[in-house]
């Protein structure tokens, strides 16, 4: 145990001391989060079998790895808040009791690190010393979850120095659940196949991870820390967590908009935090501060500043391309890890969509030879990649700035085949939260069994939230009634589908488009006509250089349709009724509204547009 005498942090000490005891490592590494030790480990796993080298030549100093196939994604049924109260936790979490976890948990953990090392992960969610950031400490018996760690964290002795010998840190536990005995030979993906865990005490700001190797599920800064025990902190101290990218977008006078996205998994969120604008838009230049999180705290200025938590992305593979996202093909071309990716054969990686052509000779997620006529991907449909930040070459200037970005608006947008217009505006900020609160998007092949149907996902926090969904909605309406200038809300629906199932938005550059009229609108620049469900651009209202799309298509892709937009009420009204024991009474008042509304005929909202 000497390597933890070095520690001035007595709690800490004391705490790593217990987890040793209680899961019997073989030896604990503290990590320093140097280059050395993450080539080591990387090294380490070469030789094992778990990682393949990729050729030097064509993705230098990078690594592919398969996972157990029982292990490929995040298992939300075995994902737990275990607040002190249940209805602390409320309806859209798992939940049982701390005292009847740790029932579980306790032996399960008892040995579960024989045979391995347990390393000690220092972090920070945020740029070190910002005042934004939080420090977690994750212990982990994984190699690759360290070397996954110090791609999306910033971690080791710069974050140690950050905690002093006194300061507060979330308590993050990982194992694989998968004990060594002695002499015997340890798999390439160790993980426990039958039996996982996905534990937070918000309480105690804590979480216990079993089980799992998958990113999701043990890279614990991620979902667990920067989401479900974050938002928990964030709703007792006033300032949000959520699962939001943040882009900046400059004008030709060299303007800069900072906005927070909203998005459920699998609506190409990396790729508009990445989007490249049309060519028509000369001057126009978006940058990244996050892909996937954002903390947002208000200052004395009374505006609301984001820091992106995290310093790496954990992106979905397949779909990615030179055409669909550029900007993301080059952060991944060095020092950057595959997971459940195909390899080519001369050792790069491949995966559904990025070329046209699927190469011969390639290997695929299970390792296997892939046969091209089986009609099984090569690639798992999860498959992941993991990349610094900073090799983003449009990474915002500020992304690191401790003091975070102005945030003007706040998008959100499901996956949507119809109702949902291209974009609106809410009225304001009470209408945008109840636009956030309903959210909802279409599920794919890819997550959560039927296809095509609308699951409600609250602003993209339904797996996220760590605790009940309807004080999450009280705290964003009270949020903005503190906020002088609160960011304007906006929903977007890149996904509408004309009556033979084509997409009527082209969608990625394109999105430009909306974006410039989001901006224009914060800025109090554009006009705007009122709907019965919020403010809408005119086809006019748009910049359509170099696009030949027509009004008569976006008619199409604006259409509110009365009978669509009854339905989705009744929609909205199901998923109140699942939280009606706290859901925020203006909630119903709003949705009243919105109902009366839709008795309005189209021609009386062009007309109001006219003297508007
Ligand atoms: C993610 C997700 O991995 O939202 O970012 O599922
Ligand atoms: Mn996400």
């Amino acid at each position: 145990m000497n390597v933890l005498e070095s520690l001035p942090h007595a709690a800490l000490q004391q705490w790593i001391t217990d987890m040793a005891t209680q899961c019997q490592p073989e030896s604990i590494h503290l990590c320093d989060g140097s280059d050395a030790e993450y080539n080591a480990l990387c090294q380490q796993l070469v030789e094992k079998g778990t990682f393949i080298r990729l050729n030097p030549a064509k993705r230098p100093n990078s690594f592919a790895c398969f996972s157990d196939p029982s292990d490929v994604a995040r298992v939300e049924d075995r994902t737990y808040i275990c607040s002190l109260r249940k209805e602390d936790a409320g309806p859209t979490n798992n939940w049982v009791h701390p005292k009847d976890m740790k029932n579980i948990l306790t032996p399960l953990l008892a040995g579960c690190m024989k045979g391995r090392t347990m390393y000690v992960i220092p972090f920070s969610m945020g740029p070190i010393g910002s005042a934004l950031s939080h420090i977690g400490v994750q212990i982990t018996d994984s190699e690759y979850v360290v070397i996954n760690m110090k791609i999306m964290t910033r971690m080791g002795q710069q974050a140690l120095n950050v905690l002093g010998d006194s300061g507060d840190f979330v308590k993050c536990v990982h194992t694989v659940g998968a004990p060594l005995a002695a002499g015997a030979q340890d798999s390439k993906w160790p993980c426990n196949p039958t039996v996982k865990y996905i534990v937070h005490y918000p309480e105690e700001r804590s979480i216990v991870s079993y089980g799992s190797g998958y990113g999701g599920n043990a890279l614990l800064g991620k979902k667990c820390f920067a989401l479900r025990i974050a938002s928990s902190m964030a709703s007792e101290e006033g300032w949000l967590a959520e699962h939001m990218l943040i882009l900046g977008a400059e004008s030709p006078k060299g303007e800069k908009t900072y906005i927070a996205a909203a998005f459920p998994s699998a609506c190409g969120k990396t790729n508009f935090a990445m989007l490249i604008p049309p060519k028509s838009f000369k001057g126009w230049k978006i940058t990244t501060v996050g892909d996937d999180i954002a903390w947002l705290k208000p200052r004395e200025d009374g505006r609301l500043y984001a820091i992106n938590p995290e310093a790496g992305y954990f992106g979905v593979a397949p779909g990615t391309n030179e055409k669909t996202n550029p900007n993301a093909m080059t952060t991944i071309r060095a020092n950057t890890i595959f997971t459940n990716v195909a390899i080519t054969a001369d050792n790069d990686v491949w995966w559904e969509g990025m070329t046209k052509n699927v190469p011969d000779g390639m290997t695929d997620w299970h390792g296997k030879p892939y046969d091209k006529a089986s009609g099984k991907p090569a690639a798992h449909p999860n498959a992941r990649f993991t990349a610094p930040a900073y090799q983003n070459p449009v990474i915002d200037p500020r992304w690191e700035d401790p003091n975070g970005v102005r945030i003007r608006a706040f998008i959100m947008g499901g996956r949507r085949s119809t109702t949902v217009p291209l974009v609106y505006q809410a009225f304001n900020w009470n209408f945008g939260v109840y636009m956030g609160a309903t959210m909802g998007s279409e599920t794919t092949a890819a997550a959560f069994g039927e296809v095509g149907k609308v699951r409600r996902d609250p602003f993209a926090m339904l797996p996220f939230c760590g605790y009940h969904m309807a004080d999450y909605f009280n705290h964003w309406l009270n949020f903005g009634r503190n906020l002088q200038s609160p960011p304007r809300l906006f929903s977007v629906n890149w996904f509408r589908k004309d009556e033979n199932g084509a997409f009527l938005w082209p969608g990625f550059g394109d999105n430009m488009r909306v974006l410039k009229w989001v901006i224009e609108r914060v800025r109090g620049r554009a006009c705007a006509v009122e709907s019965p469900i919020g403010w809408m651009p005119r086809y006019e209202n748009m910049d359509w250089t170099g696009s030949d799309f027509t009004p008569q298509q976006f008619e199409q892709l604006m259409t509110i349709d009365r009978e669509e937009w009854k339905n989705e009420l009744v929609g909205h009204q199901e998923l109140f009724e699942r939280m009606y024991d706290k859901l925020p009474k203006e909630f119903y008042f709003m949705r009243q509204l919105l109902l009366s509304s839709l008795w309005r005929s189209p021609e009386q909202w062009s007309m109001e547009a006219e003297e508007a």
